[in-house]
């Protein structure tokens, strides 16, 4: 189970105030909230690759900041929001880079890394484009390998950064449907960061609506989104509408004809 207990951290003019967060055994939490509010420097601070102010991440009651950088790396994935490789590495290859952490200083990856790279390639229907230079791949192919990336540590905890963003409409179901499968037939914990909130709605057990640097509510969906917490979010009116056991977000704006 990942905690966070009252997150603070500020990059000078922006900073997150005390975010606080649990993400149960098996559960997908989402972070929700408009372009520059904090999700993705939430993310981070969680992750480690920026300092939070004080010792605030608890993973299954460790304090994760405080482990060697080797058993972080079995504990917890990250999915960044973009990333580009310094050289044309093979799809393979950016797989197997997940798996540093678990090698020696000069040691190679084996066959048995390979494997198990290949195996998240073929959930992730990637097998066909193993051999491709990353740098050649289309957004949202790249996408879904730094999510095998991430796969292939077997983590604890899973950090997503707009998971779907360059994906389809067929992929952003597939990948949230894999995280929700592996949250529940693993145990994973899984953060994300989405845009979408019918999506977030979906998929996640629980959702945290961010304004601002702060979490301004967080319960499960249909306690969330509602039209008068996403109209003072986001800044638009919104209409929620109730279909077939299914919640509808609606931007209820005028439509141009
Ligand atoms: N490296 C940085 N240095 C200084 N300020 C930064 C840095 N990165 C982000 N910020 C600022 O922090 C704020 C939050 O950014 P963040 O990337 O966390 O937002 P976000 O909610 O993920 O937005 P988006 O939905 O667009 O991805 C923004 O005002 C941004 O300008
Ligand atoms: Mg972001």
């Amino acid at each position: 189970m990942l905690e966070v207990r009252g997150l603070s951290f500020s990059y000078g003019d922006f900073s997150i105030e005390g975010a606080t967060l649990e993400v149960k055994e098996g559960e997908v939490v989402t972070l929700l909230g408009p372009n520059g509010s904090g999700k993705t420097t939430i993310l981070k601070a969680i992750y480690g690759l920026l300092k939070p102010k004080e010792r605030c991440v608890f993973i299954d009651g460790r304090d994760f900041h405080g482990l060697p950088i080797r058993e972080r790396a079995k504990l917890a994935g990250y999915v960044p929001q973009s990333h580009t490789p310094p050289f044309p590495y093979t799809v393979l290859d950016v797989v197997v880079t997940g798996l540093a952490s678990q090698l020696g200083p000069f040691e190679s990856p084996r066959k048995e890394h390979y494997e198990k790279a290949l195996e998240k390639l073929g959930l992730l229907g990637l097998e066909r484009l193993k051999d491709k230079p990353y740098t050649q791949l289309s957004g949202g192919q790249m996408q879904l390998v730094l999510i095998a990336r991430a796969l292939v540590q077997e983590p604890r905890v899973l950090l997503l950064d707009e998971p779907t963003a360059h994906l389809d409409f067929k992929n952003q179901v597939k990948v949230l449907g894999i995280v929700k499968r592996l949250a529940r037939e693993e145990g994973i914990s899984a953060i994300m960061t989405l845009h979408d909130p019918n999506l977030a709605s979906l998929y996640s057990d629980r959702i945290a609506l961010v304004k601002d640097g702060k979490i301004r509510a967080a319960g499960r969906p249909h306690e969330v989104l509602r039209e008068e917490m996403l109209r003072d979010v986001y800044g638009v009116p919104v209409c929620v509408l109730e279909f077939d056991g299914f919640r509808l977000i609606l931007p209820r704006t005028e439509v141009i004809q």
